[in-house]
């Protein structure tokens, strides 16, 4: 196998870093801004391989940025948080923002945020995904009633608790069609979108040992690949927010976008 392979329980991330490592191989620097960077995931093993990487991470909220930033000592990288993304200044060459906006309470502002950020030339990957939406009870596993009781709990409180001013626990299922629409308005065009983490793969992924997880998700990301190229269709009835077939098993979208740049035509 050619490159080592990151976030291995997570297709449309894993692909994503291994697509921006694919494009910049380095030896040039190059800026990634990571909006809404939770805990900062896989970045200290990213950065430590691929010291051409310098990562501007942000993070609203308080105990997961204080914990990225301790986790990225010693690496090239900066932790942002709170106000802080109003006066940011940087040209980033990648934006990527994963499992965020369906957490946003302002997506419109967010998405402006992310317009200043990017450089001219800059490609931001904006991912969202449905896990939270799905509760999937399964009668005969009692383990599973809790979980899916309390998401759907989470969901259904998280509107009036944000609105009281508590926004870090917030999520609302992102429309496909809202979202297209939302991205355009920015000022950005979607350069392509892609569907991933087929349900069964992303549960198999979780029982992989150790030594075979790296052949395992090239082989998942090549399927992917292959459903996203091959085996997608708009259907006449929306589900879950999409028209498209792929959502049905593949829960976590991509929209890869650049500065939208008008032209005679437009
Ligand atoms: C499901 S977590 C994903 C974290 C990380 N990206 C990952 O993949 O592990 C969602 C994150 O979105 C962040 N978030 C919510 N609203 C945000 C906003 N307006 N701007 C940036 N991040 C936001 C939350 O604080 C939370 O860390």
């Amino acid at each position: 196998m050619s490159q080592r392979l990151y976030w291995l329980g997570n297709a449309a991330k894993s692909r994503i870093i291994a697509e921006i490592l694919a494009l910049s191989p380095g030896p040039e620097p190059v800026t990634v801004f990571d909006y809404g960077c939770g805990d900062a995931g896989d970045w200290p093993q990213i950065l430590a391989d691929h010291p051409h990487l310098r990562l501007v991470g942000y993070e609203p909220y308080t105990p997961s940025c204080r914990r990225a930033r301790e986790r990225l000592i010693g690496h090239e990288a900066e932790m942002l948080s709170g106000q802080d993304i109003a006066t940011l200044n940087i040209e980033a060459d990648y934006i990527v923002s994963f499992s965020v906006f369906e957490h946003v309470v302002q997506r419109a502002v967010f998405l402006q945020h992310a317009k200043r950020i990017l450089a001219p030339d800059g490609l931001f990957y904006l991912n969202y995904d449905d896990g939270h939406f799905r509760n999937l009870l399964e009668v005969s596993r009692p383990v599973t009633w809790l979980p899916a009781l309390r998401a759907w709990g989470r969901t259904v409180l998280s509107g009036p608790s944000a609105a009281l001013g508590r926004q870090s626990h917030y999520q609302h299922r992102v429309m496909a069609e809202d979202a297209d629409l939302l991205v355009t308005e920015a000022g950005f065009s979607i350069e392509r979108v892609d569907y991933h983490n087929l349900i069964c793969l992303k549960e198999l992924a979780k029982a992989m040992p150790k030594d075979l997880q790296q052949a395992f998700v090239q082989w998942w990301l090549d399927a992917e690949q292959v459903l996203n190229e091959r085996f997608r269709a708009e259907l006449v009835v929306s589900l879950y927010g999409d028209h498209t077939n792929l959502w049905r098993q593949m829960l976590s979208r991509t929209l890869s976008l650049r500065h939208h740049s008008p032209n005679l035509s437009d």
